[in-house]
């Protein structure tokens, strides 16, 4: 493949861009408000060692495969499995896993849009002081109140998915590097500040030992399954989002080094949101395991009691709704530059029917937590069964198929030549994880849920 070849979307200016996009796709509520709830729901300690073990074994591994993969075509995902596995000699069924990818991130980007619509609304709430000396009652008042009203969800829901279209139709240097340059940093501090807060509680080291406290008698063969689906999720793995990244990244880029760095930033940020959120539940007699609304109902209390918790409150929120689209962007971009690149849309067109699309979808999450409340199926509401679907299902199979590609169909050169490590031993290190830990231990954890084992 001519080395000259660029994405026709552009590329990123820099390593640096590179790192700051992806780890803005990484970076989001994934780590701020779905890892600390399904920890609380997962017994603490040993769902989070799990959950390590998953970023550190297959998720890296397959974050380098995954850039790799993008970087050798310079193509959305679809077109990206469609020439690799051209030029491996491999079968032309390999394009439907970029089709799983471009699913995956319509049905993420439907629920994700909702919930980031409840972090901007409280970027409003907290600024008419709604959290202000509220008791840990009164806050989850405001948030039950607020997620039984419909109307008012569809709002919050339609704006964030405005300013994402916005966004992505913008292309991506204009659109993407600076505002995550800024903001990230601004998240991370803030998280660092409401760990100081979380200090001062009562619960801390309550909070602290249901984090790390290993008691394997909570872990189910489910809850390992949820531990390794937000690896994939939070990682942003497994649907061809860091793959469509990959296709901006200039040549002389480390993957493996990028790869680490945007791992160790997302993971870092997860456990601070844990320390953060995890004892101001047990100062406030909370229970950990509420559901999505954990954060909502913990963090308020925090900014309603602490100095200059006015401010804190209205920028965490706005931090966090940044976070959230610089991740949001990345859910849609694949589908966007094949649309571009495949069906001839521009890429105004291409945001608008995406968009729609996702929005239209949001509908079914946002009646889950309201008037759908009790309809469910397999026992779950809409929400869930989306959440079960994409993050357990969905992205562990993609990721799997993306480690099987890169490790087996792929030829050695070729991944050595993208990879470009200094010394072997790192490409044997790689090759082993992506050829055997990480398709088997996905394969063992479905067994395991299915009861085969
Ligand atoms: N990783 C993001 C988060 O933690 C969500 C996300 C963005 C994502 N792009 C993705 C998840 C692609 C899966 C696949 O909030």
């Amino acid at each position: 493949m001519a080395d000259e070849k660029k994405s026709q979307q552009g590329e990123w200016s820099s390593r640096f861009a590179f790192i700051l996009a992806a780890t803005g796709s990484a970076v989001g509520l994934g780590n701020i408000w779905k890892f600390p709830y399904i920890t609380g729901e997962n017994g603490g300690g040993a769902f989070v060692l799990v959950y390590l073990l998953c970023v550190l074994l297959i998720g890296i591994p397959l974050m380098m495969a995954e850039t790799l993969l993008g970087r050798r075509s310079k193509e959305n995902p679809i077109h990206t499995m469609e020439i690799l596995a051209k030029e491996a000699g491999a079968g032309q069924n390999w394009h439907y896993l970029g089709w799983l990818g471009v699913a995956a991130g319509f049905l993420i980007l439907s629920y994700y849009s909702v919930i980031a619509g409840w972090a901007s609304a409280y970027v409003v709430k907290a600024f008419f002081g709604s959290f202000s000396g509220a008791s840990p009652s009164e806050v989850k008042a405001i948030f039950d109140g607020f997620v039984a009203s419909p109307m008012q969800l569809i709002f919050w829901h339609s704006l964030f998915m405005l300013a994402t279209m916005l966004i992505v139709v913008r292309g991506i240097e204009k659109g993407f590097e600076k505002s995550v340059g800024l903001l990230m940093p601004a998240l991370f501090a803030l998280m660092i500040l409401l760990v100081g807060y979380a200090m001062t509680t009562v619960g801390y080291f309550q909070g602290l030992n249901f984090l790390f406290k290993l008691d394997f008698s909570k872990l189910t063969a489910n809850s390992v399954l949820v531990a390794m689906g937000q690896a994939f999720f939070s990682l942003s793995l497994g649907m061809g989002a860091i793959m469509m990244y990959g296709a901006y990244l200039p040549k002389d880029v480390s993957i493996a080094k990028s790869s680490m760095i945007i791992a160790g930033a997302d993971t870092i940020v997860a456990l601070l949101a844990g320390i953060a959120i995890f004892p101001i539940v047990f100062s406030n007699g909370l229970q950990p395991n509420s559901g999505p609304g954990l954060v909502f109902e913990t963090l308020p209390i925090a900014f309603g009691n602490m100095f200059g918790g006015w401010l804190f409150g209205i920028l965490f929120f706005m931090a966090l709704v940044f976070a959230a689209l610089s991740s949001s962007i990345s859910l849609i971009e694949p589908a966007v530059a094949w649309l571009i690149e495949n069906k001839g849309f521009s890429r105004k067109k291409a945001c608008l029917w995406s968009g729609l699309v996702a929005w239209v979808l949001g509908f079914g999450t946002i009646f889950s937590f309201n008037v759908w409340a009790n309809v469910k199926l397999f026992e779950r509401t809409f929400f869930e069964l989306v959440d079960y679907l994409t993050a357990n299902l969905m992205l562990p199979i993609g990721g799997f198929c993306i480690a099987v590609f890169a490790g087996w169909v792929m030829k050695r050169e070729h991944s050595q030549q993208e990879l470009d490590f200094p010394d072997n031993l790192s490409y044997v290190l790689w090759s082993f994880l992506v050829r055997y830990i990480a398709p088997v231990a996905v394969f063992l954890v479905f067994l395991n849920v299915v009861g085969v084992l």
